[in-house]
């Protein structure tokens, strides 16, 4: 029975529209708390298009569940997450083109700069999960950096055409999974999880986390994010 982590990104995205102060994400945060969230995600990324500095210090004040802050391993931002002491970082690819994340981050590629931002992060006492493709060589060196988590990207599990294709990579997410957790890891899944598909997902073995954003921020603006987020944790715990 995973954890449900709620991304407000979408939020804020809608506020930027206009540059004004509505609607707030710290309102759905709270909203999205009271409905049974057990987690609230937001990214801070490096060109501030969604989520502001502001929000991410008040979202540390004010969230009682688990604040994951994801976030580029960059210089600038690790700052400032150490400034602001959420529970957790997730450390995700960035590109400065991309409508949202694409893929999972790339741990062999200058691993020096990923770990010297998670040790950075241990230091401040900040849990570390790395958003990842469910791919054995990530998740060797995902355990090599002794961090909390993986997050396993569920992009291609999302996008999958047929029946086949999604239980193919339903496999590599399970395998990968269970490699990780027999490294010792926590196991968390997000992104491109919706109503629909969210099911086999939440019933891999063991994994503890699932951070969700588009599809319940949409199903929101219909019918309020109290439902929306109800409605999510019902089918992620039903026995
Ligand atoms: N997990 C990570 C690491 C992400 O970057 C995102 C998107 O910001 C999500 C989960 C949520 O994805 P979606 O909005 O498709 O549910």
């Amino acid at each position: 029975m995973p954890d449900l982590g709620v991304n407000i990104d979408h939020v804020a995205t809608l506020r930027q529209a206009r540059e004004t102060y509505e609607p707030d994400p710290i309102w759905a945060a709270v909203q999205a708390e009271l409905a049974g969230a057990d987690g609230i995600t937001v990214h801070l990324r490096e060109d501030r298009r969604h989520i502001q500095d502001r929000d991410v210090i008040m979202l540390q004040e004010t969230v009682q569940v688990k604040l994951n802050l994801e976030m580029a391993a960059a210089e600038e931002i690790t700052e400032f997450a150490i400034r602001v002491g959420p529970d957790q970082a997730t450390l995700v690819p960035e590109k400065r083109e991309e409508l949202t994340t694409e893929g999972g981050l790339d741990l062999l590629v200058d691993p020096d700069r990923i770990r010297r931002c998670v040790d950075q992060l241990h230091d401040a006492g900040i849990d570390v999960s790395l958003f990842i493709d469910p791919d054995p060589k990530q998740i060797e060196a995902a355990i090599e950096l002794e961090v909390a988590a993986v997050e396993l990207h569920t992009g291609n599990y999302a996008e999958a055409e047929t029946e086949d294709e999604q239980q193919e990579e339903i496999d590599k997410l399970s395998q990968a999974g269970s490699m990780a957790i027999e490294g010792g890891l926590l196991l968390h899944m997000g992104h491109g999880l919706t109503y629909r598909n969210v099911r086999p997902i939440a019933e891999i073995p063991d994994v503890s986390e699932l951070n969700i954003g588009h599809s319940i921020i949409a199903k929101a603006v219909l019918v309020g994010i109290q439902q929306a987020v109800r409605d999510m944790k019902a089918l992620i715990t039903l026995e």
